[in-house]
């Protein structure tokens, strides 16, 4: 199992971010579970730090670990949060969702210092877009977010659990899982998605993380977000116009 292997690793190199005395924002899913695994044998073997988890499914495997939990309510800014996700573009933005715990992921990780994403090789893309996008709802407004979305050039899917019943999150909301096939424009697409009535959140994770650690075969390696071409032509501009300002100047010395 490559991929085990390759989020063993990337949650394992996480962990070792964590400090003494940290507040951490402990993720979901199965890469950022090596991380929490990690973080307990850490503090078994003295690490003092408090978790703040991401679903109920984390906090239990964390108690289970040992690992002192407390709330948004009692910590509100986050030093460090180690969490996975279902794609990752250059820019370090994310699809996340999978797992069914993006809202309070999403809450966490906006109230971080720093987000660090681990994951396995396979959740590096070019676009984002391939996998569906999950959309936190409101069920009551389920039929007309399916259909708006659905205009925006998706196909949803209410997300179902095994037993025929619709898949239900830890804050009692419904998800859309969306396919756009390629995402031209993630950061417009998170706009609009946000002003939709009903919406409660979306899996798109724009210029919120700093990180991500990802497993490659036997080892890991580190992304931090691509500068943005308009960024950088702004740096290279004003570069090259204090390099001809200050050639001017010695060339109007010479003469
Ligand atoms: C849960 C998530 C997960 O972090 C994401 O689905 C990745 O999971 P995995 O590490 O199991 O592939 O966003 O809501």
């Amino acid at each position: 199992m490559a991929n085990g292997n390759e989020k063993e690793l990337a949650g394992r190199a996480a962990a070792q971010l964590v400090r003494d005395g940290d507040i951490v924002g402990l993720g979901t899913g199965s890469t950022a579970y090596f991380a929490v695994v990690a973080i307990g044998e850490r503090v078994k073997a003295g690490l003092k730090i408090v978790g703040i988890p991401t679903s109920v499914a984390t906090a239990e495997l964390a108690r289970k670990l040992g690992i002192p939990l407390s709330t948004l309510d009692e910590h509100q800014s986050i030093d460090i949060t180690i969490d996975g996700a279902d794609e990752i573009d250059a820019h370090l933005n994310l699809i996340k969702g999978g797992g069914g715990a993006l809202l309070r992921e999403k809450i966490i990780a906006s109230a971080s210092k720093k987000m660090a994403v681990v994951a396995d090789s396979s959740k590096v893309v070019k676009a984002l877009g391939k996998f569906p996008l999950p959309v936190e709802i409101i069920p009551f407004a389920q039929a007309v977010l399916a259909k708006k979305i659905a205009s925006l050039g998706a196909s949803c899917t209410l997300r179902m659990k095994a037993d025929g019943n619709p898949f239900v999150t830890d804050e009692g909301h419904h998800i859309l899982d969306c396919s756009f096939g390629k995402i031209a424009d993630p950061p417009k697409l998170a706009r609009v998605l946000s002003e939709m009535p009903g919406v409660v959140e979306h899996g798109l994770f724009i210029g919120i993380a700093k990180l991500a650690i990802v497993g490659k075969g036997s080892s890991t390696s580190e992304i931090r977000p691509k500068t943005s071409l308009r960024k950088r032509s702004t740096t290279q501009h004003s570069r090259s116009t204090k390099r001809s300002r200050s050639r001017a100047k010695r060339k109007s010395k010479r003469s």
